[in-house]
């Protein structure tokens, strides 16, 4: 009987020890390969060269896509009543359609894009795009202009800040910082060369985009996003800690062990259990939200696993890549706007139809609608498990805005296992998915106000490597 006792617990001692070696352990740093040639053929000698970039969409290209947009729609007329439950209306689409052939001038829009300064430099093998926006003139009375990188999401792209770049370059009222803020496009997005081999992903971004910042003489940095964005800034706080002077993100999920085990756990416990109160919205009741992320993540699975055969029918219409890209931005922007027969987007939305269709002709011009969901199927193929870095806590300081309609939050406690020094914890009163493009302000006083809450708390705690404020 003590025996038969003994070599129970022994056994129930093996099989923890073995649940916590494997899923709580924490992993190895992976080590990517430092320098992949990600273009055609063989590697070659890198072009380190910047070079300033005008857009400058060809008149062919104009001229396609105003004869695709005039083709006659063949639209099913939408469900009775559906407004936006089976997916895009197509009695709103009509009407978007109608404002970009008739409405929408891309030359004028275009010319506002070439107000920011533009530039294109190779990295392993692709032309990387981004937009560096520095302050005009740094008077006399205010610091450094302070770095930042500043990454999109999809569906976006640097479209996502032209709002929010000017509140960054100017002086924010009291504080008197600027930034000097670069936004490259993700590889395969805008204007960003695609990989042609396979296999470049969240972290491999992260070592192109540290590169960018280096070339451009900066070697301790901000970093900023959302979305995809969230997903490379992350990356770099977990393996370039040394080279982040902060990490602020507007998404963020439980993606440590212990924070899914909190997670479901929380579920089950009495209320305030695991997590304030009033953060518990954000989670529960756990089977509505996983309800909701089922019925909305279509698009993810098979962007995750067949991205080129929906890419060829997007990439072939404008109308098509219209209907699929709207309906993010009607539902990220708040999950409420399928029950409107616009989708909110016609009436009241907080983005302006030009800025939607400036993204959407982005994605049409440099033809990358495919590249750019090509990029889920990598970050989620199962040989990446091996690098996947989600349990590997980041010690950079870490800046966190909980935007009240954005689709994927956490609390701040089960955000902790994965950021250990969470500087600011914030709910902004407004604003879904596309903060920067929503709600440029409030994101960027956020953003400030982490900033600013960065120095102090580290003074407060006796100085440290981040108390050294100077880049230069
Ligand atoms: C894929 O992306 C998610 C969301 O950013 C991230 O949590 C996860 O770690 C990524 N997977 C890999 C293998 O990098
Ligand atoms: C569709 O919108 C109408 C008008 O706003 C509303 O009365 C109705 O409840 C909505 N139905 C669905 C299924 O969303």
């Amino acid at each position: 009987m003590a025996f038969g006792f003994l070599l129970a617990s022994v056994l129930a001692a093996v099989v923890v020890a073995y649940i916590l070696t494997k899923f709580f352990r924490e992993p190895e740093m992976p080590s990517l390969p430092q320098n992949p040639w990600w273009g055609e053929g063989e590697p070659q000698a890198e072009d380190t060269a910047i070079r300033p970039f005008t857009i400058n969409i060809p008149d062919e290209d104009l001229e396609d896509l105003r004869l695709r947009l005039a083709l006659p729609l063949r639209l099913t007329p939408p469900l009775e009543g559906a407004n936006f439950t089976y997916g895009t209306n197509s009695d709103t689409l009509k009407h978007i359609v109608e404002y970009w052939r008739k409405e929408y001038h891309w030359k004028e829009r275009e010319a506002k894009m070439n107000e920011l300064q533009h530039f294109k430099t190779q990295i392993e093998g692709l032309d990387i795009h981004f937009v560096h926006a520095r302050p005009q003139q740094t008077p006399s009375n205010v610091h450094e202009p302070i770095p930042l990188l500043l990454i999109h999401g999809w569906p976006g792209s640097f479209v996502e800040f032209l709002g929010i770049l000017p509140l960054l370059t100017s002086p924010g009222e009291g504080s008197g910082r600027v930034f000097e803020v670069i936004c490259p496009s993700l590889p395969g997005y805008g204007f960003s060369q695609a990989a042609a081999k396979p296999g470049l992903g969240l972290q491999e971004t992260a070592q192109i985009f540290l590169k960018l910042m280096k070339r451009l003489g900066h070697s301790r940095f901000y970093v900023q996003g959302g979305d995809w964005g969230a997903g490379v800034a992350t990356q770099l706080a977990t393996l370039y800690p040394q080279h982040l002077r902060g990490v602020h993100l507007n998404m963020f999920r439980p993606q440590t062990t212990m924070g899914k085990v909190r997670q479901v756990l929380g579920a089950f416990l009495p209320s305030g259990t695991l997590m304030a109160k009033e953060e518990e919205g954000m989670l529960y009741p756990l089977l509505e939200h996983a309800k909701w992320l089922l019925r909305e993540s279509g698009y993810f699975h098979i962007q995750a696993t067949k991205p080129d055969t929906l890419g060829a029918a997007l990439a072939q219409s404008p109308v098509g890549l219209a209907s699929y890209l709207l309906e993010k931005f009607s539902t990220w922007t708040n999950g409420a706007n399928v029950n409107k027969p616009d989708g909110g987007l016609l009436k009241g939305f907080p983005i302006a139809l030009d800025a939607l269709l400036d993204d959407i002709c982005i994605y049409w011009f440099t033809n990358s609608i495919t590249s750019s969901m090509r990029y889920y199927a990598e970050n989620m193929s199962r040989e990446r498990a091996a690098i996947d870095t989600s349990n590997i806590p980041s010690k950079v300081p870490a800046g966190l805005a909980a935007f009240p309609e954005e689709v994927l939050l956490a609390p701040r406690s089960l955000m902790a296992h994965k950021f250990h020094d969470i500087v600011t914890y914030t709910r902004p009163s407004a604003g879904g998915h596309f903060a920067a493009m929503e709600q440029p302000g409030i994101l960027a006083r956020d953003f400030r106000a982490f900033v600013e809450a960065v120095p102090f708390k580290q003074a407060e705690q006796g100085g440290g490597v981040y108390l050294d404020y100077s880049p230069y």
